[in-house]
């Protein structure tokens, strides 16, 4: 609890230390100290400093909540200063050698690696629930022809919980539990069957002797054979660029889920708030974005010119720059080496590589971008992978939530879990007019 002192801060002595902060409001000369508590000041504790006892108290201003904590976790670490992305204290470059990406979704949700036995009853819940009620398959052909597969995700997803009424019931362990295998296991059935639709082709139904990523390349993919045989070495890219992408603490899709998890809402509309996040270009659009940007230069030697009209502003250089990296990002690393391993199993390598390792090169030697800190993102590469596996831009997006959704499911859990939380509610700096009088519509000029 802070309270309000009369002495203004003094230079203490190292015996002296104290977890606390003395902030002096200059209108009024009094002086408040506010305890510190893992590195932060609660919010709240502002709204004392008041110039009179009618004042509503001191709010703090954030668009972007950039430096504000709005939960505790225990899933994700990182460290944006010295590149470290961590998953319950598993680095992600050992997940991404050593892990799939269900061992992942176990870890996310769980907080610890499964046994073998735990590994082996988690994969099968989830694989024997890739099915999707038929009449979601019925209301995802009345989709038009070009509508976009993440629009068709987010629609479907949400429409989940009206499959799933009791979904509502999140106070019941066992319930979030069925939930959680629910969403994680359909995610890949609903995005294969967005991405049929926009082909015109029929959807395929899961093959459950496969693996996660193998049986999300057959509902792809499968065409006319009895069985669709996936490449192992393609199956483990798409695996570990699902690992790569299973969370990031509390970026803009995650803290809507939290956000309208807060409501206490079911988690299916909640996970579809998320997708509606993801889906914006400077969040999870981004790799399509990348994509275009890149066809869009198209050669080389295009690439001063397309440089000078970043720094001018005119347009970003999509797939650079992050909220939270600020020397690079671990997993762009990784993305980047599995790029070339695919490109050697597809045998064609993605002409756009050229394009964005030179792009890289002449931007990371350039004074604007050194400047703001601005080095290539998870998703500056990935979408070359993407192109590699035959998917359009469109599906960019899609292939980002399937592997977030272990991570915005984790989130969930967490935060309808923790006492502490509050139905996500900020404040505004009100800037409108105020007593205005009502003019009739006749009398208006
Ligand atoms: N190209 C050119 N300039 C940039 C870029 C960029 N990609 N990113 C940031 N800047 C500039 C920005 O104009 C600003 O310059 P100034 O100080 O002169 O006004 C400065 O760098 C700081 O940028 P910011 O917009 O304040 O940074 P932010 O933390 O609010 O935004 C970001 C982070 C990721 C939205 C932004 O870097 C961006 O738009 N990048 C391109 C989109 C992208 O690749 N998004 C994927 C993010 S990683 C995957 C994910 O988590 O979704």
């Amino acid at each position: 609890m802070s309270t309000e002192t009369q002495a203004p801060a003094t230079s203490q002595g190292a015996d002296e230390r104290r977890d606390s902060i003395t902030v002096t409001d200059n209108r009024t000369g009094r002086s408040y100290e506010m305890p510190i508590t893992d590195g932060t000041v609660r919010g709240l504790d502002f709204r004392q400093v008041k110039v009179s006892d009618d004042d509503f108290g001191l709010m703090l201003y954030d668009p972007g909540y950039a430096n504000v904590a709005a939960c505790r976790s225990s899933i994700t670490y990182l460290d944006g200063d010295r590149g470290i992305l961590q998953y319950r204290g598993y680095p992600i470059q050992d997940l991404a050698q050593s892990s799939t990406y269900l061992e992942v979704a176990y870890l996310l949700i769980h907080g610890e690696l499964p046994t073998q036995a735990q590994l082996d009853e988690w994969t099968h819940q989830i694989t024997i629930h890739t099915f999707v009620h038929e009449n979601v398959k019925s209301f995802m052909q009345g989709f038009r022809h070009d509508a976009h597969p993440m629009g068709m995700l987010l629609g479907s997803v949400g429409a989940l919980s009206t499959f799933y009424p009791d979904a509502n019931e999140i106070d019941d362990p066992e319930n979030r539990s069925i939930q959680t295998i629910r969403l994680i296991a359909k995610m890949p059935t609903l995005a294969a069957f967005a991405f049929r639709h926009s082909r015109g082709q029929p959807y395929v139904y899961p093959d459950n002797d496969l693996s996660y990523a193998g049986n999300f390349l057959a509902m792809m993919y499968k065409m006319t054979e009895l069985k669709y045989q996936p490449d192992p070495r393609l199956e483990r890219a798409l695996d570990v660029l699902f690992i790569l992408h299973a969370d990031h603490e509390q970026n803009c899709s995650t803290s809507s889920v939290r956000g309208i998890g807060s409501s206490r809402v079911d988690p299916y509309s909640a996970i579809a708030g998320g997708i509606g996040a993801l889906y914006g270009p400077l969040h999870g659009g981004a790799n399509e974005a990348v994509l275009r940007m890149l066809h869009r230069i198209g050669r080389r030697e295009n690439i001063p010119d397309f440089l000078k009209g970043v720094e001018e502003g005119k347009e970003r250089l999509m797939g650079f720059g992050h909220r939270v990296y600020k020397n690079f990002d671990p997993r762009a690393t990784i993305i980047k080496s599995a790029a070339e391993d695919v490109f050697a199993v597809t045998g064609k390598r993605n002409p756009m590589l050229d394009i964005a390792l030179e792009l890289e090169r002449i931007a990371l030697e350039d004074e604007y971008f050194i400047k703001r800190k601005l080095y290539p993102n998870v998703d500056f590469y990935s979408g070359l992978i993407y192109e590699a596996l035959g998917l359009p831009v469109e599906m960019f997006p899609v292939m980002f939530a399937i592997g977030r959704t272990s991570g915005w499911v984790a989130n969930w859990l967490e935060q309808v879990q923790d006492r502490e939380q509050r139905i996500a509610r900020p404040r505004q700096i009100y800037t409108g007019q105020l007593d205005r009088r009502y003019v009739p519509v006749e009398q208006r000029g």
